[in-house]
């Protein structure tokens, strides 16, 4: 094989690479620090706090988190959080839901678009104590 041919195979490497990280794609790494620098305030992902935690928040019906108390506007709203409804929240929320109380926006799609990738990575996650015995296997301790 001459040195032409593996050049070629170099370019097409990179080329590959740079379709599968475009600089648009939503980076769920950088979602956490925006997360913690912009929402922590507020928000955290295990407790209810000024806001309603953050825990499995992507795919959960919009104002639904027990024990948090929402407006009225978001308690009675019936949609789900998804790409696209995060992002009109993320956005604007006032818009999205007249009468909630998140006075926040979040300007720029790209900080929103990897927030979004950031919750959806999350949701993929049972949380530290992985109540739910995902595996089938038996998680339980006495033994006797
Ligand atoms: C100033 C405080 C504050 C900041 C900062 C803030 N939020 Fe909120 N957030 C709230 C409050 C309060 C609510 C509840 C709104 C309601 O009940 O109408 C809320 C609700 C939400 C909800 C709806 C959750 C549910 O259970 O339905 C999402 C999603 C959300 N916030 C995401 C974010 C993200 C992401 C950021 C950072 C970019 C952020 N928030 C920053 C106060 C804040």
């Amino acid at each position: 094989m001459g040195i032409k041919y593996f050049a070629g195979l170099l370019v097409t490497a990179t080329f590959l690479q740079t379709l599968n990280a475009p600089a648009t794609a939503a980076d769920a790494q950088r979602g956490a620090e925006i997360y913690e620098s912009r929402c922590g305030a507020c928000h955290s992902i295990e407790k209810n706090r000024v806001g309603p935690r953050h825990l499995n928040v992507f795919g959960r019906t919009a104002g639904s988190q027990d024990g948090y108390v929402y407006s009225r506007a978001l308690a009675q709203a019936d949609f789900r959080w998804d790409e696209v409804s995060l992002d009109r929240w993320l956005a604007n929320p006032q818009a999205l839901v007249p009468g909630q109380k998140m006075g926040y926006r979040l300007r720029k799609a790209e900080d929103r678009a990897d927030i979004i990738a950031f919750f959806k990575r999350l949701a993929g996650q049972a949380g530290n104590s992985a109540p739910e015995n995902p595996g089938g296997t038996s998680t339980e301790s006495g033994g006797d």
